[in-house]
């Protein structure tokens, strides 16, 4: 049987090591990818910590693979072999990819035709990935948010998610400030369209952004749940925060926050690839591309840790040999 590289998370809290596996073989309904790039999320944290009722171990996670259909099992149609596709984090049929299936941290990989979405010729699949999760919840976030064009919108967490957010919050004629932590992202930042940027551990954020009249929206990126209390008095009257990242902290709201201008919080995730097809479509035709730093397989914990410590600018995306 042929074999090939994979990386799996071995146990609950076991961390990220490299094994040989089988190539995994399509079974009716399925279709085999093979993969050429994987973004890494922090969304894998739910993986390695076993925040999943149906989670089982050891599984490969990743769910911003792209790649070239090579095998497709019987009852598949309309998804011919060589065409280059991607999946994200709805696995389709409840599934949830690098979560309760596996993932693309691997060299070839298994998918419903439900869960694939068609990668634009102006995409290399490095620039795709990050888009198939990083790129799609934000996108859809502001898309779906309050903010109309001229509204400040404030982008917290200049990560993964945060650097796709400032752009599409840009392109859609928003004025845009990065919250971020030091100001070792500014120039960047900058870059990427924000018209401001405020560094939350030497200026006071909210000051700052009720100096403008508060943020109308603020998508709130960063995982940790401690921070965003404060941030509820950046928003302006009638103002929401959309809260997409997934950390462990509790968020402590006092209804007074709320109530004084009647404030609103909710939470946002992508639905499906519709979403993601979309999100890719709008990416291409704005021009938004994801800052990447490109890691081979094997090098996977090291690329895992060095997002944990937020240094990668932004994206960590693997590439299979
Ligand atoms: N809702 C959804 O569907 C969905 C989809 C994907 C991901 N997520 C979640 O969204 C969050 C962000 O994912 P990501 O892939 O963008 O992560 P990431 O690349 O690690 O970026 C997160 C950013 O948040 C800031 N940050 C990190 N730790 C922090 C801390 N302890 N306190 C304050 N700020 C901190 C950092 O930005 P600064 O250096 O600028 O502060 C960091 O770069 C995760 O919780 C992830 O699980 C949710
Ligand atoms: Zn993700």
């Amino acid at each position: 049987m042929q074999s090939m590289k994979a990386i799996e998370i071995p146990a609950r809290g076991g961390g990220l090591r490299l094994v040989d596996r089988p190539v995994p073989q399509p079974g009716s309904g399925e279709v085999r990818i093979k993969v050429e790039a994987c973004g890494i999320c922090h969304g894998e944290v739910m993986a390695m910590e076993g925040h999943h009722p149906r989670i089982q171990y050891p599984r490969v996670p990743g769910h911003e693979i792209v790649g070239i259909l090579d095998e497709v099992g019987g009852a598949v149609s309309g998804w011919p072999v060589g065409t280059r596709v991607g999946v994200g984090w709805s696995g389709g049929r409840g599934e949830v990819t690098g979560l309760t299936r596996d993932g693309g941290y691997a060299e070839y990989t298994l998918a419903y035709p439900e869960a694939l979405v068609r990668i634009p010729d102006a995409l290399s699949p490095v620039a795709a990935a990050p888009l198939l999760c990083a790129g799609v919840t934000t996108y859809t976030a502001l898309k779906h948010s309050l903010a109309a064009m001229g509204d400040t919108v404030a982008i917290q967490g200049i990560g993964g998610l945060g650097h796709l957010a400032l752009q599409y919050a840009r392109h859609a004629g928003f004025y845009t400030i990065a919250l971020s932590r030091g100001r070792s992202k500014e120039e960047l930042a900058l870059k990427l369209g924000a018209h401001e940027y405020v560094d939350g551990q030497a200026e006071d954020a909210a000051g700052k952004l009720q100096a403008r009249g508060g943020a109308r929206v603020i998508l709130a990126t960063a995982p940790t749940g401690r921070s965003l209390s404060d941030l509820i008095h950046a928003l302006s009257p009638e103002g929401e925060m959309v809260v997409v990242s997934g950390g462990g902290e509790p968020m402590t709201i006092s209804p007074a926050q709320l109530l004084n201008g009647r404030r609103t919080v909710r939470g946002w995730t992508a639905r499906g690839a519709s979403d993601v097809q979309e999100a890719l479509q709008y990416s291409v035709q704005a021009g938004i591309r994801p800052m990447v730093e490109v890691f081979p397989l094997e090098q996977a914990p090291q690329a895992f840790e060095h997002m944990m410590q937020s240094e990668v600018h932004f994206r960590a995306v693997l590439t299979m040999a």
